[in-house]
């Protein structure tokens, strides 16, 4: 059967009028962010969002303020066709495509930052001023439009919990869902970057979710050293040449807080360049393990 018809924006305006449009109808609008290069994980939260709402807007926007390293901007895949092709069958109804320009225009100069606990660690630390950009864009783009319910990826953990509390914070009148991990079926999490991974860097990067999950094995036996467990990541990363980690850290889901002996609030985050190719990854302390959600690709 055909997919379903699928309307783009690329202005602020027209986004704008066909949510109101949505809303003057009596629809529930539900909202996936992306930077497209979009795999299985971003449907599974297009799914969850068509559960939870009448029509779903997705958007794609490779956010620059986010970015702490050009580099890494510059490179960031970019797919649109076939991007727009999965939201059509993914029974998407709109998508949001703004250029640069129209969301940071000459003079722009008004941002979106969260202190505390949620942004001096992890991948706050080490990528200084990257949760302004995501806090300041998923703040214009909630602006813009306006959803009942937004959905954001749990392998993103801490991107979750600070758009959890920047919802909570500022009062937006929208409910945040998240949906599970979604890994290829040796446990590697999807991510857009994965598809910069050559076969080589791709069988390195598979120690992240293991070397997470043989940290859990040991903490489920036991072990509730934070040191120790981290040392077990590192240790299956380590042997490899060209692999970098940037961080590894035990933190509690209460408070969000460091940890020198880990228990179930926790969870075991990690950082790593592969081949220069920066992989997120986290498993929760006591939990039955990786695989989450798994999809073959
Ligand atoms: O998770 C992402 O893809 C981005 O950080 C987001 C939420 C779309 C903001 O640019």
């Amino acid at each position: 059967m055909e997919a379903p018809a699928i309307v783009t924006f690329t202005t602020i305006a027209d986004q704008r009028a066909w949510s109101r449009a949505q809303r003057q109808a009596g629809k529930r609008i539900g909202f996936v962010p992306t930077m497209g290069a979009l795999h299985q994980g971003h449907l599974s939260l297009v799914a969850k969002a068509r559960a939870a709402s009448d029509v779903v807007v997705a958007s794609i926007f490779v956010n620059p303020t986010q970015f702490d390293n050009p580099e890494d901007f510059a490179k960031y895949p970019v797919t649109l066709d076939a991007d727009l092709q999965m939201l059509r069958e993914a029974g998407v109804a709109a998508v949001f495509l703004p250029t640069k320009e129209e969301l940071y225009p000459d003079g722009y100069c008004t941002f979106v930052e969260l202190v505390g606990p949620l942004t001096d660690k992890l991948c706050a630390a080490a990528r200084p001023g990257h949760f302004r950009g995501v806090a300041t864009v998923v703040t214009k783009l909630f602006n813009i439009v306006t959803p009942d319910v937004a959905v954001f990826g749990q392998k993103d953990l801490q991107q979750v919990l600070i758009i959890n509390r920047l919802a909570r914070d500022l009062d937006l009148p929208v409910e945040i869902q998240v949906g599970a991990t979604v890994r290829e079926v040796d446990g590697l999490a999807m991510s857009s970057r994965n598809r910069r991974l050559t076969t080589a860097a791709r069988a390195k990067a598979l120690d992240v979710p293991r070397g997470l999950e043989l940290a859990n094995r040991a903490y489920l036996k036991g072990e509730s050293n934070s040191l120790k467990l981290t040392e077990i990541v590192y240790n299956e990363l380590l042997i490899h040449d060209g692999v970098e980690v940037d961080y590894c850290d035990v933190v509690s889901l209460k408070g969000f807080a460091e940890k020198d002996t880990a228990d179930d609030s926790c969870v075991l985050a990690v950082a790593a360049f592969v081949d220069g190719i920066r992989l997120i990854d986290h498993i929760p302390l006591g939990g039955p393990g990786i695989p989450e959600v798994v999809v073959d690709e």
